[in-house]
C-alpha cells in the first residue's frame, strides 16, 4: 500500500451547468501507473467529470490535486502542460487533415513533435504509418481510436483521460480497442477511463468507480466490482 503515489485525486466536486447540479460531492483517485475506468449510464456525469478534471468545466466547490500541484484553479492549457491529455468522446479528430498532421497536433504543447514519439506511436499502433497522409475523417472508427490514442500519446502524458472508448465501434473492435489499452497499461500508463461498458473496463481495469446521477455509489478494486451483485444487475447485463 504504502508505495502508492496519488497522480489526480478530486475531493468532494460539485459541478453545475447553470442552475442543474451534476456532480454530487465526486471523489476519485488515480495513482501513478494505475488503470482506473469510471462507470455509469448514459447522462449521468461521466463526460462533465472528465470535463471538471481537465478543467474544461469549473467545479463550484472541490479540489483537483495532479501530478503534486493543486491545479482547480488552473486552466485547461495548464493542466495539459503539466501531463494531462485526452482521448475525448467520439474521438474528435480533425478530419479535413491527416493522420501524421493529426498525431503532430498531440505534441503541440510541448513545441516541436519529436521523431522518436512518431516512431514510438507507429510502433503501437503500424497501421497509423502506412496510412499516415490519409485524410483523418476517411478511416474507419477503429483507425481513428487509434489516431486518438496516439495524438494523446504524442504530448508524454502522466494520465490520459479516455471518454468511452468503446463508443460506436463494432463488438470485435471494441476488444481490439480494450486490448490497446491493456497494453497500454502494461508499459505503466497512467489513465482513467469512462466506460458504459462495465464488463470490457473492469477486464482491465485495477480499479473502478461507479456514478449514479452526479454521485458516486460504488468504487473497489475492479475484480471486486466485477463480481458485485447490485452493479452485475445494473450494469453488466446478467
Ligand atoms: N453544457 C451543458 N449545459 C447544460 N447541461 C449539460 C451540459 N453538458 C452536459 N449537460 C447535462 O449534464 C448531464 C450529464 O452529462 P454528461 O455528458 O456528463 O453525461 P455522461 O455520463 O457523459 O453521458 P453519456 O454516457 O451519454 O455520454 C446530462 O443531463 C447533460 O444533458
Ligand atoms: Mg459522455
Amino acid at each position: 500500500m504504502s508505495e502508492k503515489k496519488p497522480l489526480l485525486e478530486i475531493s468532494n466536486i460539485d459541478t453545475y451547468y447553470g442552475v442543474i447540479h451534476i456532480l454530487q460531492q465526486v471523489n476519485l483517485r488515480v495513482d501513478e501507473g494505475e488503470l482506473v475506468c469510471l462507470l455509469g449510464g448514459n447522462a449521468c456525469g461521466k463526460s462533465t467529470t472528465l470535463k471538471t478534471i481537465l478543467g474544461m468545466v469549473k467545479p463550484k466547490v472541490g479540489k483537483i490535486m495532479f501530478a503534486g500541484e493543486d491545479v482547480t484553479h488552473q486552466n485547461t492549457p495548464a493542466r495539459v502542460k503539466l501531463g494531462m491529455a485526452v482521448v475525448p468522446e467520439n474521438r474528435r479528430l480533425f478530419a479535413p487533415m491527416t493522420v501524421l498532421e493529426n498525431l503532430k497536433i498531440g505534441a503541440y504543447v510541448r513545441g516541436e513533435a519529436a521523431e522518436e514519439d512518431l516512431e514510438r506511436v507507429y510502433e503501437l499502433f503500424p497501421k497509423l504509418k502506412e496510412r499516415s497522409s490519409q485524410l483523418a475523417g476517411t478511416l474507419s472508427g477503429g483507425e481513428q481510436q487509434m489516431v486518438a490514442v496516439g495524438r494523446a500519446l504524442m504530448s508524454h502524458p502522466r494520465l490520459i483521460l479516455m471518454d468511452e472508448p468503446s463508443m460506436g465501434l463494432a463488438p470485435k473492435l471494441v476488444e481490439q480497442s480494450f486490448e490497446m489499452i491493456a497494453n497500454l497499461h502494461s508499459q505503466g500508463v497512467s489513465m482513467l477511463i469512462v466506460e458504459q461498458n462495465a464488463n470490457m473496463a473492469l477486464s482491465v481495469a485495477d480499479r473502478g468507480y461507479v456514478l449514479q446521477t452526479g454521485r458516486i455509489v460504488l468504487e473497489g478494486e475492479a475484480k471486486e466490482l466485477a463480481g458485485h451483485e447490485e452493479l452485475r444487475r445494473a450494469y453488466l447485463g446478467r
